[in-house]
C-alpha cells in the first residue's frame, strides 16, 4: 500500500522537504576546486543541525552496515552513496552530486543535484542538462490519474532520446515516514503500467543518468555505486507531492522555523 498523507504529515513534510532544500542549496554554493568531499559533509551536518533537524542517512542500515556519513558525495563515475572523505580532493572538471536526506519531527525529505567543480566538458554539461529535464519531465506526470509507469517513461524517454542510458539498479521510492516507502518508481518502464497516483502521495522522482552504459557495480566500501564503465553520472532529485491541483515540489529552499525544543539550550545559554 502507497501511503496517503494527511494535511498534518503534509505539514510536516513541507518543512523536511525545505531543510533538504536549504541544506542541499547551500552545499551547491561551496563547490569548488580544492576542497575535499569531507569539507562538504562538514557544511552539510553543520547546516541540519542548525536547522534542528536530523541527517536520515547517517547510521542509516543496509544488511548489517550502517552509512557512516550526514551526506552522500559522489564525484564523477560515483552515480550515488559516495561516502565523504578528506582524501577525495574535487578537481577542476569534476561533477559532484550532493544528495541531502533529512529527517525533521518524524518526516523525511529527500532530494539531490549533480553541479559542475570549475569547468566541465561539453559532453558534461549535456549530461547535467538532459538529466535535470528529466526530472522535470518525470513530475510533470506525477498527476492523480496517471500510474507511476508513466513518470518511469517519461525519464527513460528523455534519457534515451539524448544518447544518455537511466541506471536500473537504484530508483526513486515514496519517502515520508521512513526514507524508502512504496511505491518504487524506476527511471525506465512502460506508459500506463505500475500503481495509479493519487492525491497525498510524497514521492522522491530521482532519475540518475549515465554517460556510457547503464550497468552500475558497488565499490568495496559497500556503499559506493558506481558507473560499470567509469563513465560520468548525474542524478537530480526532488520530493514531490501529488495533489489535484497538480504536482508540487516540496523540496524547495524557504525558511524553516526551528522548533522550540532545538532553540532551548542555545537560549538558556545566552542568559548567561
Ligand atoms: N537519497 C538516497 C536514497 O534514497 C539516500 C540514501 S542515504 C544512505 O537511497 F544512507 F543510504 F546512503
Ligand atoms: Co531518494
Amino acid at each position: 500500500m502507497i501511503p496517503i498523507k494527511n494535511d498534518r504529515h503534509i505539514i510536516r513534510m513541507r518543512e523536511s522537504c525545505a531543510i533538504a532544500a536549504n541544506v542541499l542549496q547551500e552545499l551547491k554554493t561551496l563547490v569548488r576546486p580544492g576542497m575535499s568531499t569531507q569539507d562538504l559533509e562538514e557544511s552539510g551536518r553543520a547546516s541540519i543541525a542548525r536547522q534542528g533537524a536530523r541527517s536520515a542517512c547517517y547510521g542509516y542500515q543496509i544488511g548489517s552496515r550502517r552509512y557512516p556519513a550526514h551526506t552522500c558525495i559522489s564525484v564523477n563515475e560515483e552515480v550515488v552513496h559516495g561516502i565523504p572523505s578528506f582524501r577525495r580532493i574535487l578537481r577542476d572538471g569534476d561533477l559532484v552530486s550532493l544528495d541531502i536526506v533529512v529527517e525533521y519531527e518524524g518526516f523525511i525529505g529527500d532530494n539531490a543535484a549533480t553541479v559542475a567543480v570549475g569547468t566541465i566538458a561539453s559532453a558534461a554539461q549535456k549530461l547535467l542538462r538532459v538529466t535535470e529535464e528529466a526530472l522535470r519531465i518525470g513530475i510533470v506526470e506525477a498527476v492523480v490519474g496517471n500510474r507511476i509507469g508513466d513518470i518511469s517513461h517519461a525519464i527513460q524517454r528523455h534519457v534515451e532520446s539524448h544518447g544518455f542510458s537511466v541506471v536500473r539498479d537504484m530508483v526513486g521510492h515514496g519517502v515520508g515516514l521512513s526514507m524508502h516507502e512504496e511505491p518504487q518508481i524506476p527511471n525506465f518502464g512502460r506508459k500506463n503500467s505500475g500503481e495509479k497516483i493519487k492525491a497525498g502521495m510524497t514521492l522522491a522522482i530521482e532519475p540518475m543518468v549515465n554517460l556510457g552504459a547503464y550497468k552500475t557495480k558497488t565499490l568495496s566500501d559497500g556503499w559506493t555505486i558506481v558507473t560499470a564503465d567509469g563513465s560520468p553520472s548525474a542524478h537530480f532529485e526532488h520530493t514531490v507531492l501529488t495533489s489535484d491541483k497538480g504536482p508540487e515540489i516540496l523540496t524547495i529552499p524557504r525558511p524553516v522555523l526551528a522548533p522550540v525544543h532545538a532553540l532551548l539550550p542555545v537560549a538558556a545559554s545566552a542568559a548567561h
